[in-house]
């Protein structure tokens, strides 16, 4: 019987957790699962847990969910580990978009200054979690969904040495999901996709059922200039730029809600800082949508996930934890889009890179797909990503100022200069609470 930990429980995610390893249930035999979190997180933990409590016993399963600040105690003889903590909270987050917006540059979750500080915050804890987990639960599984979760997870395997951590996004469920609907295949998941690249940075190919590859087609039904298709199909938290259709066309393969920072740099950046000046930031944003979810969790009635929880950008991402957990118990050999280690996998790239990848979820962990090389208006960028990660997750480990100002100047968002110093250095004192290693 399983033991299941999930690490920042008090996330109003945890019922989409709940409710992908109920719709589970006869692939996953639970005994406990564990919800943790720290004494900040401990009234959400309270609330959310209940929420979960009721939603397993709504489906008439005996499994024990507990509520713990003690991590240790979880981890015990824990058979998989799900990350899904938020160090230093949504305020972290909101000066990490905030901070740069005053310097002219993006402040944004996982990308730019915002991206690179919420990696700082949290490369230190999971090494944390990593060496709790040595001592008591040394076979366990480490399933990541901490943002940025390319660098984390890379973090966690090359410097932590866990090899059986996998990486996880909800994004390329969401493109897959659009791409089938775009095709004709309502509710259906009748297209062969084959991504690959990094986490919030790749692209995929798509295939139909016939063996006829449709990229181009969907370039042209998705990406045209007349198509609304995508406002109904985007991610929540990503302003609705729409891409240079030429470019794509060109390009051949499709990238991921998130290239629009790269590819449509400054209308994203403009539009960005726009609208933090008028009104909120997306942590602002999504500060009223938990404290309205939160409102929800605590009717004693309410036992399923609540449609709201569908607003934040997150949406389905249980559909992405629960199957790589459900596929490794199985050995279920599910095609799933995870970040794991590279081996030759996109040639550009070292063997021992962290990429995110189609990968076949086996009992022994992922199988990617070959992908081979990416044309050059994508290689060139892909590699300068990649050094930036490797930069971050250096000066993460180490707390190594010079590190940090490489990383800042490699990053294609940031402009270099003493702006960027200006910026790096508030940053840091901004915050100094959650980075002990500077
Ligand atoms: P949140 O702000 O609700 O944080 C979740 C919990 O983590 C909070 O209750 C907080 O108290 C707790 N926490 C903070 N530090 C902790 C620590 N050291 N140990 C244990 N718990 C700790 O966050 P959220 O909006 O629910 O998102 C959670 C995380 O998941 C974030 O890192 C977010 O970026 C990530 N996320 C990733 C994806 C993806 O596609 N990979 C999707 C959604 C969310
Ligand atoms: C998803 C990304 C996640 C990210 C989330 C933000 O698209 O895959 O990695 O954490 O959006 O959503 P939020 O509602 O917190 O802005
Ligand atoms: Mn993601
Ligand atoms: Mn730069």
């Amino acid at each position: 019987k399983l033991k299941i930990v999930t690490i920042g429980g008090g996330s109003s995610y945890t019922p989409e957790l709940a409710e992908g390893l109920i719709l589970r249930q006869d692939r996953l035999d639970i005994k406990e699962w564990w919800l943790v979190d720290i004494d900040a997180g401990k009234e959400k933990l309270e609330i959310v847990g209940e929420m979960a409590r009721r939603q397993v016993k709504a489906a008439g399963l005996d499994w024990e969910v507990h509520l713990t600040t003690d991590r240790t105690l979880a981890l015990k003889d824990a058979d998989f580990v799900t990350t899904q903590f938020r160090v230093g909270q949504l305020d972290a987050r909101i000066r990490d978009e905030r901070i740069p917006s005053k310097y002219h540059s993006l402040g944004q979750e996982t990308n730019g200054a915002g991206g690179i500080f919420k990696a700082f915050r949290t490369i230190p804890v999971i090494l944390d979690i990593i060496n709790d987990m040595k001592e008591l639960c040394p076979d366990a599984w480490l399933i990541n969904f901490t943002n940025p979760a390319g660098m984390v997870t890379e973090a966690a395997i090359k410097v932590g040495g866990w090899k059986k951590t996998i990486g996880l996004c909800n994004v390329p469920i969401g493109s897959t999901r659009m791409n089938n609907t775009a095709m004709g295949y309502d509710g259906q998941d009748v297209l062969f996709h084959k991504y690959a690249g990094l986490n919030h940075f790749h692209w995929h190919r798509v295939w139909d059922k016939d063996g006829s590859e449709v990229t181009n087609k969907l370039i042209e039904t998705i990406y045209n200039p007349e198509s609304d298709f995508l406002k109904d199909h985007e991610v929540k938290n990503i302003m609705l730029v729409g891409y240079n259709y030429e470019q794509l066309k060109s390009l051949g393969i499709i990238p991921c809600a998130y290239h629009r920072y790269y590819y449509m740099s400054e209308d994203m950046l403009e539009g960005t800082l726009a609208d933090y000046e008028k009104g909120e930031t997306r942590a602002e944003v999504v500060k009223r949508t938990e404290a309205e979810l939160f409102e929800l969790y605590k009717d004693p009635h309410l036992d399923y996930k609540p449609e709201q929880l569908a607003l934040r950008g997150g949406a389905h991402y249980s559909d992405a934890a629960c199957e790589v957990i459900a596929s490794i118990v199985n050995d279920s050999r599910t095609v799933m889009v995870v970040s794991t280690q590279n081996n030759g996998t996109i040639t550009d790239l070292p063997y021992d890179s962290i990429v995110e990848v189609s990968s076949v979820i086996t009992a022994h962990g992922a199988e990617p797909f070959n992908w081979g090389s990416f044309p050059a208006g994508a290689r060139g960028q892909l590699q300068l990503m990649k050094s930036m990660e490797e930069l971050v997750i250096e000066a993460a480990v180490k707390g190594d100022y010079g590190k940090a100002i490489e990383a800042f100047t490699v990053n294609p968002l940031i402009n270099s200069g003493s702006h960027m110093m200006d910026m790096l250095n508030e940053m840091l004192v901004a915050n100094k609470d959650y980075l002990p290693q500077f």
